[in-house]
C-alpha cells in the first residue's frame, strides 16, 4: 500500500515540528520533567498533530498556526496515557516501559498532571487570536471532560458481565472518538474554517476515532506485542469489554471468552486458540466490518468540503487508522 509510507511520512513530518514544540516545553533535567516527557520522548504515531494539521490545511488555513495547537493535542493525549497506563496495569508503551514502571505510581500519576497543564499552556501559546485560542481551548476542555467519564465507563464494565454494543460505543465515544473529533474541530478553527466546515469536520473526526479505538482493540488481541508496541491480549486478561468479547459471548466461542476474560494467568496459546475461533465464528470479521462502517462515514463527513491536497490526506488518514499494524 503505497498510501501508507505516504501519509507515514507526512505525519513524521508533522511530527518533527511539534516534537520540537515539545521538546521546548518539557525539555528540563529534573525527574518530574524526565518522567512526563518519557512517552513524548519516544515518539508514537503522532496521528492527533497531523490531524490538527490537514484540517487547518483543509479549510485554507496555515499549517504555521496550527502547530502549537497539534503540540496541545499531543501533550493532552500523552497525559492520559499515562494515567490510562496506570489503571490498565500496562507495563510496556511504544515499546519501552510505562511511566509509573519507572518512576512509580505517585510521581507517574504528577506528571500526567503536568502534561495535561503543559497541554492548555501549549494552546495559549499559540499564534491564534484571543477569539480562536478561547474556541480551541474550549474544544479541547470538553473533550477531556468527555475522556474522563470515558474512561470511568471503560473502568467501570471491567465489573459488570453483560455490556451491549451500544454501550461500549458510548464508552469509546468518550475515551477515544471525543479527542479526534476535537483534533479537527480546533485545526479547522485555527484555519479560520466557518462554522459549516467546523462541524464537519468535527464529525469526520468523531467517526475516524471511532475506526480507530474498534481497530484498536482489534489489534490489541490479534497483533504481536513487538510490533504493537504495547502487551497483547491485556485487555482481555484484565476483563476488558471490548467489541470483540461483547460479540464473542453471543457465538460458540462463549464459554472460551468467557474462561479467559479477567484471567490474568491466560496464556499466549489459550489466547491463539480464542483468536481463531472467534475467526471461524465470523467475530473478527465483524468488528473488522465495524471499523470500515466508521470509516466510510468519516469520509462522508468530509465529501462536501472543496478538494484538495489535505482533504486528500484526511480521507487516507482514516483508511490507515484502520489498515495499521501499530
Ligand atoms: C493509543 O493511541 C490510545 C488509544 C486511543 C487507543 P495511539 O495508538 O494513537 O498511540 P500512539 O500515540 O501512537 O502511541
Ligand atoms: C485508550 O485507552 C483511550 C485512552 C488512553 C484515553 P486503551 O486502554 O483502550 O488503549 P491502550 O491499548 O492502552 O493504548
Ligand atoms: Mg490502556
Ligand atoms: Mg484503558
Amino acid at each position: 500500500m503505497v498510501f501508507i509510507k505516504m501519509i507515514e511520512a507526512e505525519m513524521a513530518s508533522v511530527a518533527k515540528e511539534v516534537g520540537a514544540f515539545i521538546d521546548s516545553m518539557l525539555g528540563k533535567k529534573d525527574t518530574l520533567f524526565k518522567s512526563a516527557y518519557h512517552l513524548p520522548s519516544h515518539g508514537g504515531k503522532r496521528m492527533r498533530p497531523y490531524l490538527v494539521v490537514k484540517s487547518c490545511e483543509a479549510v485554507g488555513g496555515e499549517r504555521g498556526s496550527a502547530i502549537a495547537p497539534a503540540a496541545a493535542v499531543e501533550l493532552l493525549h500523552n497525559f492520559t496515557l499515562v494515567h490510562d497506563d496506570i489503571m490498565d496495569n500496562d507495563t510496556m508503551r511504544r515499546g519501552v516501559p510505562t511511566v509509573h514502571v519507572i518512576w512509580g505510581t505517585p510521581t507517574a500519576i504528577l506528571a500526567g498532571d503536568l502534561l495535561f497543564a503543559e497541554a492548555f499552556q501549549a494552546m495559549l501559546r499559540s499564534t491564534l487570536d484571543d477569539r480562536k485560542a478561547r474556541a480551541a481551548a474550549s474544544a479541547l476542555a470538553e473533550a477531556a471532560v468527555r475522556l474522563s467519564i470515558g474512561q470511568f465507563q471503560d473502568m467501570s464494565f471491567e465489573e459488570r458481565d453483560e455490556i451491549t454494543e451500544e454501550e461500549y460505543l458510548e464508552m469509546i465515544s468518550g475515551k477515544t472518538a471525543a479527542l479526534f473529533r476535537a483534533c479537527a474541530e480546533i485545526g479547522a478553527i485555527a484555519g479560520g474554517g466557518s462554522e459549516d466546515s467546523i462541524a464537519k469536520l468535527g464529525a469526520y473526526g468523531w467517526n475516524l476515532g471511532m475506526a480507530f479505538q474498534i481497530f484498536d482493540d482489534y489489534l490489541g488481541i490479534t497483533s504481536k506485542e513487538e510490533e504493537l508496541g504495547k502487551p497483547v491480549g491485556n485487555d482481555l486478561r484484565e476483563g476488558k469489554k471490548t467489541l470483540i468479547v461483547i460479540k464473542g459471548m453471543q457465538t460458540r466461542s462463549r464459554d472460551m471468552v468467557k474462561s479467559l476474560l479477567g484471567n490474568k494467568n491466560a496464556t499466549q496459546a489459550q489466547l491463539a486458540s480464542l483468536i481463531s475461533s472467534l475467526e471461524g465464528d465470523g467475530v473478527l470479521g465483524y468488528v473488522r466490518g465495524k471499523a470500515l462502517e466508521y470509516v466510510e462515514d468519516a469520509k462522508k463527513a468530509i465529501s462536501s468540503l472543496p478538494d484538495s491536497g489535505p482533504k486528500k490526506s484526511l480521507a487516507q488518514l482514516v483508511e490507515f487508522a484502520a489498515m495499521r499494524k501499530k
